[in-house]
């Protein structure tokens, strides 16, 4: 049977450069296109201007270029049911889509689907309740009634912002109404109100075949712009893998109360699902509990887990698609890997474009995967707020992250930003 695979993948951040950068390297991938791609993922394949929305143009695509493997990178042609576009159509239906069916992302794509899905398969969570438009009043007393600080999540999508962490009850009264009031449009039509967990965030994936799972190398990513994990919060400004805390001790319980039962759980209820699992958890005196899901893998966590994974990530596909995951070992690389985002100045909030990006040619010692870039005629430049992610090997965290700085005063762009500190939580 002919094993090469002519490998369509969607989306355009640094997460799709790593993909991009991993699928190129194996020898079972014969042609790889990225639609939209950057200038990152044009080295590693064919860039196509298709909107990864439009399934129509996405099919179309694939049929005229004898795509047998659909990547999806973002959440989002997933929670709008790519898959099932897929599936439905008798020409489309022999491509394999790596990623969840719509059922499946309504993991991602609903908070208060998420919450009652934990709930049903006794997955360790916050507590909760949920809200629409039709018991304002009853939000509103229990809200009143809440501890401080209260956490208000919108259900749907909203491009990472819906989640408030409200320090008054005055605020999150406020928020409340706001975010039912169409503050995030109708992602926020039902709000659930959740108890504040502290504790410390890691981040696991996993990926599915719908039957068994193989688990991937952890990760933790930092998500406020200022360093000490200050300011707002960004898309995410670097992260390392292994994080030295989840230990044997933890995996155990990682593995038994929440992989699992979240697998077994899918597969009970009939949802179909090959992809990605990501579980964002939070340890808590040693105990681990789900902050949420997402039906794809990080950003940047992937720029970390992906150079760790020493497996060929065409053939845990195959395997993924053909129901047969419980055939491989997941291999990783035992050295720490870790990166930096360089940022435009301003981000997350506004920002400039256009500027020029000098120096990436010059890198040693890191590899550069790109996120907000693009290539003009004027070379490579600015194209989004998150521009580059600088990942580096080392034996440590520390010995990692040093390499990446070296390379991060390499690469240069006007209002250049980054965070020094990253990792260093977790330095022994
Ligand atoms: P999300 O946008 O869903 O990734 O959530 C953003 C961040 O909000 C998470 O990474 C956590 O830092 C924080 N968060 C969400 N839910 C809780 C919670 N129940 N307790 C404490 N922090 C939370
Ligand atoms: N790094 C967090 C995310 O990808 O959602």
């Amino acid at each position: 049977m002919n094993n090469q695979r002519r490998i369509l993948l969607l989306g355009s951040g640094g997460r799709e450069h790593a993909f991009a950068w991993k699928l190129a390297r194996s020898p079972r991938c014969s042609q790889l296109f990225v639609a939209p791609g950057n200038a990152g993922t044009s080295a590693c394949g064919q860039n196509v201007a298709l909107n990864p929305l439009d399934f129509e143009a996405v099919g179309r695509f694939c049929l005229e270029h004898e795509v047998d493997m659909l990547v999806v990178g973002p959440e989002e042609p997933l929670v709008r049911g790519i898959w099932d576009y897929f599936q439905e159509n008798e020409k489309l239906r022999h491509i394999p889509v790596i990623g969840p069916s719509k059922a499946g992302a309504v993991l991602e794509g609903s908070k208060a689907w998420s919450k009652k899905f934990m709930q049903r398969h006794h997955i360790p969570t916050a507590a909760y309740r949920e809200f629409t438009g039709e018991n304002v009043e009853d939000g509103l007393r229990y809200l009143a009634g809440h501890p401080l600080p209260i956490v208000l999540k919108a259900d749907g999508l909203a491009a990472g912002k819906g989640v408030v962490i409200c320090q008054s009850h005055a605020e999150a009264e406020r928020e409340f109404r706001e975010m039912l009031g169409g503050k995030f449009g109708t992602a926020g039509h039902r709000v659930v109100v959740e108890e504040f967990l502290s504790g410390i965030e890691f981040s696991v994936f996993v990926l599915t075949d719908g039957k068994t799972y193989k688990i991937l190398p952890e990760a933790k990513d930092y998500k406020r712009v200022g360093e000490g994990d200050t300011g707002p919060n960004t898309g995410g400004m670097g992260a390392v893998s292994p994080v030295p805390f989840v230990d044997e001790a933890m995996w155990q319980k990682v593995e038994e109360r929440i992989i699992r039962p979240t697998v077994k759980g899918l597969k009970k209820e009939k949802i179909p699902y090959k992809g990605f699992i990501f579980f964002g958890l939070i340890k808590v005196n040693g105990e681990p509990y789900v902050i949420e899901y997402n039906c794809r893998m990080g950003d940047p966590e992937t720029e970390v887990v992906l150079p760790r994974l020493k497996n060929d990530l065409v053939v845990l596909f195959d395997n993924c698609a053909k129901g047969s995951l419980g055939r491989v070992k997941i291999r990783a690389d035992k050295r720490t890997a870790a990166t930096i985002f360089l940022v435009s100045g301003g981000y997350p909030g506004d920002y400039q474009k256009g500027k020029a990006i000098t120096g990436l040619e010059q890198v040693k010692g890191s590899m550069t995967f790109h996120a907000g870039t693009a290539v003009t005629e004027a070379g490579c430049v600015t194209a989004g707020g998150r521009v580059v992610a600088l990942t580096s090997f080392g034996k440590d965290i520390a010995a990692a992250i040093r390499k990446s700085k070296r390379s991060a005063k390499v690469v240069q762009f006007e209002g250049k930003y980054f965070r020094r500190d990253i990792g260093r939580d977790l330095e022994g």
